[in-house]
């Protein structure tokens, strides 16, 4: 279980803190879901857990060992708002490769299998999918160093509903298998998943309750 115990954060370049005493406990094979307006502090939040960032005070634990945030980022997988804008890969192959130089074909189907992408040529160039397969490949991108824990920010931002559509159901698929936080500010398309939600409102996780019993 990956712990958040009293984390502040609190920048030299912001006026205010940007999280407050902010306490959070991930569930293995659990998806949790954090709603919040524009700017409560959500990316924040994920930068943090993933490693990118650090807090001023707190603690992120893995089961009973604290982390550093070279650790963290060994931990997590982070997929970031629009992922499609920073595909590196001249083809789907060499997006699943970069880190991974020895990576085989077995397993590069197997992780596209996995996002529902088994269809697609491992030679193709990523802006040649549709919105829908590009957001699947980046997860698979993650998916691929087997994180323990996979954060999402925004998941289904600025794309279609039919393809909103494709991602969500594409979670729902990996619920048991993969732990998962997705922060979000369209808590409504996630009320199948019957999960645990919070809210953060200026950087403060106010409640929490299953996602089914939101409106
Ligand atoms: N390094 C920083 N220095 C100063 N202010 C920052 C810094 N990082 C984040 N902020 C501020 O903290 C607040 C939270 O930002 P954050 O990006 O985490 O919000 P968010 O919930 O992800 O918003 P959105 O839904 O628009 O993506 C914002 O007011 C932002 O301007
Ligand atoms: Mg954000």
């Amino acid at each position: 279980m990956l712990s958040l115990k009293d984390i502040c954060y609190h920048p030299s370049t912001a006026n205010n803190p940007i999280l407050h005493n902010l306490c959070l406990d991930l569930i293995p094979g659990r998806i949790t879901l954090i709603r919040g307006s524009s700017g409560s502090g959500k990316t924040t939040l994920l930068e943090i857990i993933s490693g990118l960032s650090d807090c001023q005070k707190g603690q992120i634990k893995w089961f009973d060992k604290t982390l550093n945030p070279k650790q963290r980022r060994w931990l997590c997988g982070l997929v970031f708002q629009f992922p499609e804008r920073y595909f590196l890969g001249l083809s789907v192959g060499q997006e699943l490769r970069l880190g991974h130089k020895k990576l085989s074909t077995t397993e590069q189907f197997t992780t596209l299998n996995k996002v529902g992408l088994q269809n697609i040529e491992l030679k193709q160039p990523p802006e040649s999918l549709s919105g829908g397969q590009q957001r699947r490949l980046a997860i698979a991108v993650q998916l691929i160093r087997k994180p323990k824990i996979l954060l999402l920010d925004e998941p289904t931002a600025g794309l279609d509903w039919s393809v909103k559509n494709e991602v969500i159901e594409l979670l729902s698929n990996l619920k048991g298998q993969q732990t998962i936080l997705i922060v979000t500010h369209e808590p409504e398309l996630f009320k199948e998943f019957n999960t645990d939600c919070y809210e953060l409102s200026e950087g403060r996780l106010i409640s929490h309750k299953k996602t089914k019993l939101q409106k």
